[in-house]
């Protein structure tokens, strides 16, 4: 088949065809790169600009450098709508256009003052990739940064940058997308970008991402409004899914019915591949392969989430195929079910996720009776508690932080045996509140009485649940 050519670069290369369709192209407005098309819509300019204020005040003198995410390497040959672009850019801008930087100057008293640089609109290539931001008025309302110039500028721009930001004396922060020609993210890469920054900054040249990291860990009010939708949406393909499930499917189908109630709710992609497994494939912790025929008898492990204006969930449950559990099933289920709900009870300002992990870990080893054979269960508990969630499903921030109002966790105990075929995990999603916690997917039924309820409340005949 012919490759379809929709990107930048593919226009470049067909120029004589581009440029007689661009004859009666009118520049319309740059909606795509803005997020005003999409379902979560715009993040509001004045919280990005107190993002950026927020990570002033953690800088002293210098310069900060972020770059976008790039467009994929084949997009000369085919349409690219997979791009996503760089968090922490996307964190600090609300721009979803690739090709971009944003440069702060940092004046060492906690404020300073930013620059964005993105791709100037070229009316030929538009024709193919709808409309886009480019420099100007919209893209200063859209991200409250007055000051908004041509990418192809700020090469040229870096010695008078460097020097408001206190030239040899002043550090250089290098964070978001690596490009393409970097092997390693960061500030370890000098390329025609950087390079120039580098060569006149007097003082360090460091990641920009630890920094941030303290930042995104502390959701602010967009921030949480996507992750609820997120989250919400997550739920909803649970019951979905829990509803639908039947032996003789196939684990894709599961996913289909999942990933389904996604883009009818308005996620735009997944946050991280869906796992459906089944039987075997329940005691694997990240299986994605989703290929099995579920049988009658086995368990299924569903740990999904929608990615909802960049923010994704992360919710697992565990069902019983045809909708009841076995005896042994349950006592494996409720072990789990109670070691959750002890971690969740924990969770407050002040604590850590180790202390949690541990408050899951002794549950088990106080009920595990002889349900794992004599000794604990927690032996076969054999990942991590809890992350952070967020822009990433795995987010960013230290592991040792604090639990402070504001973070989202996760907390996820499982007990995975392999020689019966048999895995539990139970993932739910957490807001730290001033009082204590609120579990944001709480909707997802979890006792193993209402997932029962659930499944035969949805069930149907097989036949018609294909
Ligand atoms: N969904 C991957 C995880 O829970 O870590
Ligand atoms: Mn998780
Ligand atoms: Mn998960």
């Amino acid at each position: 088949m012919e490759p379809r050519c929709a990107g930048r670069s593919c226009v470049r290369a067909r120029t004589g065809t581009a440029l007689v369709l661009s004859a009666a192209l009118v520049l319309s407005a740059g909606q795509a790169s803005g997020q005003a098309g999409s379902p979560a819509g715009p993040v509001p300019p004045q919280l990005l600009a107190a993002r950026r204020a927020a990570l002033m005040g953690r800088l002293g003198t210098g310069v900060v450098v972020v770059r976008s995410a790039e467009e994929r390497e084949d997009e000369a040959h085919a349409q690219d709508s997979s791009f996503r672009q760089d968090d922490d850019f996307f964190y600090l801008t609300g721009v979803e256009e690739a090709g971009s930087v944003l440069v702060g100057v940092a004046d060492g008293a906690g404020g300073g003052r930013w620059r964005l640089y993105v791709p100037e609109r070229v009316p030929a290539q538009e024709q193919w990739t709808g409309a886009r931001l480019g420099p100007g008025a919209e893209a200063v309302a859209l991200t409250g940064v007055a000051d908004v110039r041509a990418a192809a500028r700020v090469v040229a721009d870096a010695p008078e940058l460097l020097a408001a930001g206190g030239g040899a004396g002043g550090a250089l922060w290098v964070g978001g997308a690596a490009p393409r020609s970097c092997a390693v993210r960061g500030a370890g890469c000098m390329d025609a970008l950087v390079a120039p920054f580098a060569a006149g900054a007097g003082g360090t040249v460091a990641p920009l991402g630890p920094q941030l990291a303290g930042l995104r860990l502390m959701k602010d009010a967009d921030e949480l409004r996507r992750m609820r939708q997120a989250i919400a949406i997550t739920v909803a393909a649970q019951r979905e899914a829990m509803g639908s499930a039947a032996p003789g499917q196939h684990e894709y189908e599961v996913e289909a019915v999942i990933e389904a109630a996604f883009r009818r709710r308005g996620a735009e992609r997944v946050g991280f591949p869906s796992i459906v497994g089944s039987g075997p494939n329940s005691t694997v912790l990240h299986y994605d392969a989703n290929r099995r025929e579920m049988r009658s008898g086995d368990l299924v492990v569903m740990d999904i989430g929608a990615e909802y204006g960049y923010y994704t969930a992360d919710v697992t449950r565990t069902i019983p195929v045809t909708g009841r559990f076995t005896g042994r099933q349950r006592a494996v289920y409720d072990l789990v079910l109670g070691a959750q709900q002890a971690a969740i009870d924990s969770v407050r300002p002040g604590t850590t996720l180790g202390r949690l992990e541990l408050i899951a870990r002794e549950y088990m080893r106080a009920n595990s009776g002889t349900i794992c054979g004599g000794g604990s269960c927690d032996r076969f508990f054999i990942h991590g508690l809890s992350h952070w969630l967020g822009m990433d499903v795995h987010d960013v921030g230290s592991y040792a932080t604090t639990l402070q109002p504001g973070m989202v966790l996760t907390v996820e105990p499982g007990v995975y045996l392999p020689g019966e075929s048999l895995g539990v995990r139970i993932e739910d999603d957490v807001l730290v509140t001033a009082a204590g916690h609120e579990v944001l997917s709480a909707e997802a039924p979890r006792q193993a009485a209402e997932v029962e309820q659930l499944m035969h409340a949805g069930a149907a005949p097989a036949a018609a649940k294909r």
